[in-house]
């Protein structure tokens, strides 16, 4: 049986750590699909005690945003959750998380909050890393696993673990995707008709980088936004390369290991991926 605690609930049911053993925790927005299970299977290899947090974050969106159509199927959500042998799932309300509204963030990403996502999403990354450090002082965990999928957001959380010192470990976890390479996202579910199929633009602009990469950083940027040009559907935000050591941007002379990172909007709906590029 998965257990659904709140924010005050949480605490005593999560108190004898003796009993729980290691406690992994997945934190998600909901709308679990195989990207968030896999994550949830790490955990559970990892740790001897799951706990899932399913928690829509206003914090984290923009006024223009998808927070009030962001799709909340908890039941069936819960139900995927027993499936898997979750053993917690932390449901808390938006009351018990801002008791006062508008909430002030508590922690701020600075500089490297504020290029890629940031840039187009301003206070997005002072908004996920505040509930994200509120979520470990509820829970406590060992261990916190977060997907690639969100690469800027897992370098931030990483920063903010050592920065501020919070007692545990996080576990990446790889990108999963569709058959046909589509990143998986609890956005996909608004991807309708011709949508869904040009959504392919940004893994495959990605692919396209990455096999141009022996040319130099602009001939795989050149390569990247070809492909978003046979994508009329699709209005690309940015396409850019990051060093992985620092995830700051290359310069166009650059060797090494670097990140392709994009976003772009199909209809309303925004989409990001990333891959690996090694410029040799
Ligand atoms: P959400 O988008 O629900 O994602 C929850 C976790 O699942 C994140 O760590 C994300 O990177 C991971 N994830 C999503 N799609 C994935 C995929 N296709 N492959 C691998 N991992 C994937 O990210 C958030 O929620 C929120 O910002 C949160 C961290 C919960 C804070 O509110």
């Amino acid at each position: 049986m998965t257990e659904v605690l709140n924010a005050t609930t949480a605490r005593p049911a999560l108190a004898n750590r003796n009993a729980l053993g290691k406690v992994a925790l997945v934190p998600t927005m909901g709308a679990l699909h195989d990207g968030h299970l896999a994550l949830i299977e790490l955990a559970k290899r990892s740790a001897d005690t799951v706990v899932v947090s399913i928690f829509v974050n206003p914090l984290q969106f923009g006024p223009d945003e998808d927070y009030e159509r962001y799709p909340r199927p908890f039941d069936r959500d819960l139900a995927l959750l027993e499936q898997a042998g979750v053993d917690y799932c932390l449901h808390p309300s938006v009351e018990e998380m801002y008791p006062n509204w508008p909430a002030t963030t508590v922690i701020g990403a600075g500089e490297a909050g504020r290029i890629l996502e940031g840039e187009f999403r301003p206070g997005h990354f002072d908004g996920v890393l505040t509930v994200v450090a509120k979520l470990f002082n509820i829970v406590r965990p060992d261990i916190a696993v977060f997907g690639e999928k969100d690469a800027q957001q897992l370098a931030l959380i990483q920063r903010m673990v050592r920065e501020l010192h919070f007692p545990l470990e996080i576990l990446p976890h790889p990108i999963v995707r569709e058959a046909d390479g589509l990143a998986r996202s609890s956005r996909n579910a608004y991807l309708e008709g011709d949508d869904r199929n040009q959504a392919l633009a940004l893994s495959r602009a990605l692919r396209a980088a990455a096999d141009a990469a022996l040319d130099g950083v602009a001939a795989s940027r050149t390569a990247a936004v070809n492909v978003y040009e046979t994508a009329p559907l699709v209005t690309m935000d940015y396409l850019a390369f990051v060093d992985r050591a620092t995830f700051l941007p290359v310069a166009d002379d650059f060797r090494g290991d670097a990140l392709a990172l994009t976003a772009a909007r199909v209809g309303s709906t925004r989409l990001i991926d990333n891959l690996a590029v090694t410029f040799a």
